[in-house]
């Protein structure tokens, strides 16, 4: 299956498919005003609930900033939206983690849109430094290639074109990869290459990664995510 794109374009207006799958999430309507919502959800982040959810921010940290090490993923920022649809495919049992499906489980639904809520207002991630596009990549340098050209012989775009030029995230529904963990990033690719979590919008990310090897995998990762959680900038491209 193609995307319909014949040139690899670093600058070029949205897709059509982009603005579908931002308007096509809907929040789940609630009697309760936005700032309840809010107020309920950060009582949820800090303190659990008494149905046993521990408090979200144990291992999210507490701004929702996640943990490099552990491989907790970064959640402060990303839409609400996102957030809600993602708490909701561990309830049900599509998107498959050992730690996230119980205390997902354990939720109310009302509970689940007001956390999303609450960590889609904390603060996204804001690179140290401004970030630079590696313009001097060679199909070679794995990570960077695929990460700002993609692969045209496999229709496969550049993630750049969907998670934008730095892989900052663009609006509600394309995720920031900036700033995740190259343990998690990989962790995700092999979890749709398995079908273990949801294709999301338009399936896209399962076709994307089901055109991904093990190596890209690990080269792609390792060049949005990595320990100072900014993109790689080393020409080689691929860290060890
Ligand atoms: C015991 C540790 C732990 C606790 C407590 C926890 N999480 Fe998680 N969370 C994780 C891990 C690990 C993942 C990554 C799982 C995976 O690979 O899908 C995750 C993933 C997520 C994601 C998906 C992020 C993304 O970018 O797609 C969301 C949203 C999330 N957690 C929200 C919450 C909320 C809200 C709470 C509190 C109600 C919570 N988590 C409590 C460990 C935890
Ligand atoms: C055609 C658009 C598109 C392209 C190209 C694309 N992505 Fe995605 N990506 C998405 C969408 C949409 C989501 C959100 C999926 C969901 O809602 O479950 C996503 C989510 C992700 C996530 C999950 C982030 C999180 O917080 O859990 C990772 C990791 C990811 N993409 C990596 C990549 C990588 C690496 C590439 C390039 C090899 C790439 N993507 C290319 C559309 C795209």
């Amino acid at each position: 299956m193609g995307f319909g794109w014949s040139l690899p374009q670093r600058r070029r207006p949205t897709p059509h498919w982009m603005r579908i799958a931002a308007g096509g999430a809907a929040l789940l309507l609630s009697s309760m005003s936005l700032a309840q919502q809010v107020d309920l959800g950060q009582t949820v982040a800090m303190n659990g609930t008494a149905a046993g959810v521990a408090a979200c921010v144990a291992c999210h940290g507490m701004k929702g900033e996640g943990d490099m090490v552990g491989g907790f993923p970064r959640i402060a920022g990303l839409s609400r939206s996102y957030l809600e649809a993602q708490l909701n495919a561990y309830a049900h049992g599509q998107r498959q983690s050992f730690l996230m499906t119980t205390p997902a489980r354990l939720l109310t639904p009302q509970e689940r849109s007001a956390v999303a809520a609450y960590f889609s207002r904390l603060p996204p991630y804001l690179p140290p430094q401004p970030i630079a596009i590696d313009e001097s990549a060679q199909p070679s340098d794995v990570g960077p290639w695929l990460a700002n050209r993609g692969r045209w012989n496999q229709n496969l775009p550049a993630c750049a074109q969907c998670h934008g030029a730095t892989g900052l995230g663009v609006g509600a529904a394309f995720p920031a990869l900036t700033g995740q963990a190259a343990s998690y990033i990989a962790l995700q690719l092999h979890q749709w290459q398995e079908g273990k979590r949801p294709s999301g919008p338009m399936g896209l990310m399962s076709l994307v990664a089901g055109k991904l090897s093990d190596n890209d995998i690990a080269a792609v990762a390792a060049y949005y995510g990595g320990p100072d959680s900014g993109i790689q900038q080393t020409v080689a491209g691929v860290r060890k």
